[in-house]
């Protein structure tokens, strides 16, 4: 079975980390933000790169998520690529959004966006629905939908072009993501992996995809689907499930994109469940079918996936209240940007909201560095470093 990197259990990090910095001062990785999805739990109607994430400077996510992409390339001084896959739906909002704020520095050239495709949806009987605007009932087609859009719309052309050999892939959820990590992408490119994925400890009943090893493969499996996966597992297969849940963040080589899209019959569809409001405002229950980009997995050559921590890492956005809510987020970024204080030795209290842009410092080490010989001079109930 694939082997669960740790970085704290390695004593070769920082060999990792500077095979993964020279690479990017290469200019030959991009980033993939997919933000094609409808966000109905979020309950926020525009598309939800643009939720004020942050807690103080109230930063949208794509506005955050451009600024790491910007001072990730001015620190290696490498022009990366920012791909943003839209719906055909939201497409226009976010395009708009993005030349309003003046593609947040990244320079229009840099910005490449491109829609996933919409699937129709059916009645669990398998006939096409309408819907109450009178139009035929259909959804994104899931985030697998940016392998075959890539290539369509001709961006992965452009890349290749311009020298591009992977892609970093986030959601657009996680304002925690260390886009480009060079620990991670050091540790994909020594092992020659086609695709890597960064998981955390998944905790009991969390809604994560989990990274396991079955038939002689190894996949991720949807939290939904997992029971159906390990019920049959006493009849026809051999599943050796790990506690890793996936947070959605990969690395993938763009020549395993091309072949996986020009050679395989494409990723499988899964199918959910869901209700729709249909003409005469009578409510139905539909099947819509999406592909997951993990999916592509079991057909990789090898697939690497390091161990990374919650508290650093992973705070997704996803529902209006409860778990995984606008506060809850708010709440892990300012305790993530109090610790690298702490550790700078700089005292705050528990109480004080804190948030660093990133184009001030990227990391709790980036931060530290930048801090020697500095004062901060504290006052109030919050901090916002830049
Ligand atoms: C997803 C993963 C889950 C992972 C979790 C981490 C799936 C099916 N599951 O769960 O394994 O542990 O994230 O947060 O992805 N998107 C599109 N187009 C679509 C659908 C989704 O671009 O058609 C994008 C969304 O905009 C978002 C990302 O994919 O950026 C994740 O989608 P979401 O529906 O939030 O996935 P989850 O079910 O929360």
């Amino acid at each position: 079975p694939p082997r669960v990197y740790r970085p704290t259990e390695s004593g070769v990090n920082g060999m990792l980390s500077g095979m993964g910095e020279t690479s990017i001062g290469k200019g030959e990785n991009g980033v993939l933000i997919v933000a094609g999805g409808q966000a109905t739990r979020l309950r926020y109607p525009y598309p939800k790169g643009m939720y004020p994430v942050t807690p103080i400077k109230k930063k949208s996510l794509f506005m955050l998520l451009s600024e790491k992409v910007r001072a990730v390339s001015l620190r290696y001084g490498a022009d990366i690529p920012l791909l943003i896959m839209t719906n055909p739906e939201s497409d226009i909002l976010v395009k708009r959004y993005f030349e309003k704020n003046g593609f947040f520095g990244l320079g229009r050239k840099n910005v490449l966006f491109f829609q996933q495709e919409l699937l129709p949806s059916v009645s669990p009987g398998g006939k096409l629905v309408i819907r109450e605007d009178g139009l035929l009932a259909s959804s994104p087609d899931g985030h697998g939908g940016c392998l075959k859009a890539a290539f369509k719309s001709g961006v992965a052309g452009k890349l290749k072009e311009r020298g591009i050999r992977r892609l970093f892939y986030c959601h657009v959820d996680n304002p925690l993501v260390k886009v480009l990590d060079p620990l991670f992408l050091g540790y994909h490119l020594r092992s020659e992996a086609d695709f890597s994925l960064k998981t955390v400890r998944k905790r009991p009943g969390e809604k994560v995809g989990t990274f396991l090893y079955a038939d002689g493969k190894a996949a991720v499996v949807e939290y939904i689907e997992l029971n159906e996966v390990l019920d049959e597992g006493g009849s026809s297969h051999a599943v050796e499930a790990f506690d890793s849940g996936s947070i959605g963040v990969h690395l993938i080589e763009l020549s395993f994109m091309e072949s996986l899209f020009f050679k395989s019959g494409g990723l499988p569809y899964h199918r959910q469940e869901k209700e729709l409001q249909i003409e005469g405002g009578k409510r139905i229950g539909i099947w819509k079918f999406e592909t997951f980009i993990f999916d592509a997995i079991p057909f990789a050559g090898k697939v690497s996936c390091m161990e990374t921590s919650r508290e650093e890492e992973f705070a997704p956005l996803k529902n209006f209240s409860g778990m995984d809510s606008p506060g809850d987020v708010r709440k892990a970024m300012s305790s993530l940007h109090r610790k690298w204080l702490t550790s700078a030795g700089i005292r705050v209290k528990k109480k004080t909201e804190v948030e660093i842009s990133p184009l001030f410092a990227l990391d709790e080490s980036d931060f530290a560095r930048k801090m020697k010989g500095r004062k901060l001079l504290l006052q109030g109930k919050s901090l916002y470093i830049e």
